[in-house]
């Protein structure tokens, strides 16, 4: 009997832009509008938390208002009849892969529907604002931020994407600049550790030459049919 293969895929901003929300640095994009430095770093909201805290009440209402694309749902169907080990990386803060049914998923920059408290460090689902200073539902204290990683600080759970590395047989990277370390580096680590590495994106990334295979085009489009052709090789033994 053989085995069935192990994928980790990593999803980036472009994963849900045909759902109608920005990513950084296309044209247009939120590190266009915003400086980096003044809402994603620790000292940015040291010096001025109220407008960091509006800048995520406001991205966290708008992730309410749109729907995962055919981009979340056809990983959402490789994550239910897939037969191996998956897990599904992603950097994005929005909640587009649980409301398309994926449950293997990792959000390694935190989430925009999650507020952390500063004191108490407990993280508790929040769909409202943080700017007008609710108390943190476990300790009482008014300390609660964005559950979401800035520059400077440590993605979450860096240990067991690590493990799901060095297991896989396939890596993907769905919509991503890789202009973000630690992710941006995980290409190479899967590919050293013999995995086979196919970038999915509008364009040609900075790091595509690091890929074994590059797929240009939406992710609408091209998600579908890479998931499409991974279910058609499933041999009857490895269902
Ligand atoms: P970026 O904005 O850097 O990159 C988005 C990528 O998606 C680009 O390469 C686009 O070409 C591609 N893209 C755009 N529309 C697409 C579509 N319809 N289909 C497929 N691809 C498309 O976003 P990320 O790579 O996610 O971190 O950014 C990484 C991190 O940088 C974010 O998690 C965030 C940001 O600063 C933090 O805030 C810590």
């Amino acid at each position: 009997m053989s085995k069935a293969e192990n994928i980790v895929i990593l999803t980036g901003a472009g994963i849900s832009a045909e759902s109608g929300i920005d990513t950084f640095r296309d044209s247009g994009g939120l590190w266009e509008q915003h400086r980096v430095e003044d809402v994603a770093t620790p000292e940015g909201f040291a010096r001025d938390p109220d407008l960091v805290q509006r800048f995520y009440d406001a991205r966290r209402a708008a992730v309410q208002t749109v729907d995962p694309n055919a981009a979340h749902e056809a990983l959402a169907r490789l994550d239910r009849e897939w037969p191996g080990e998956l897990l599904i990386v992603t950097q994005n803060v929005d909640d587009l892969h649980e409301r398309a049914g994926a449950k293997r998923v990792l959000h390694m920059h935190g989430e925009l529907l999650s507020a952390l408290c500063a004191r108490c460090e407990a993280r508790h689902r929040w769909n409202e604002k943080l700017v007008d200073r609710p108390p943190c539902p476990g300790c009482g204290e008014t300390a609660l931020r964005p559950d979401v990683v800035w520059f400077g600080e440590m993605p979450y759970e860096m240990d067991r994407i690590y493990a799901a590395l060095r297991d896989a047989d396939i890596f993907a990277s769905i919509g991503t600049s890789g202009a973000v370390y630690p992710a941006a580096g995980f290409v190479r680590d899967a590919r050293e550790l013999g995995a086979h590495t196919v970038e999915l994106n509008l364009e040609r990334s900075g790091g595509s030459h690091w890929f074994d295979e590059a797929r240009q085009g939406p992710a609408g489009q091209l998600v579908p049919e890479w998931v499409d052709e991974l279910l058609a090789g499933i041999s009857p033994d490895q269902a």
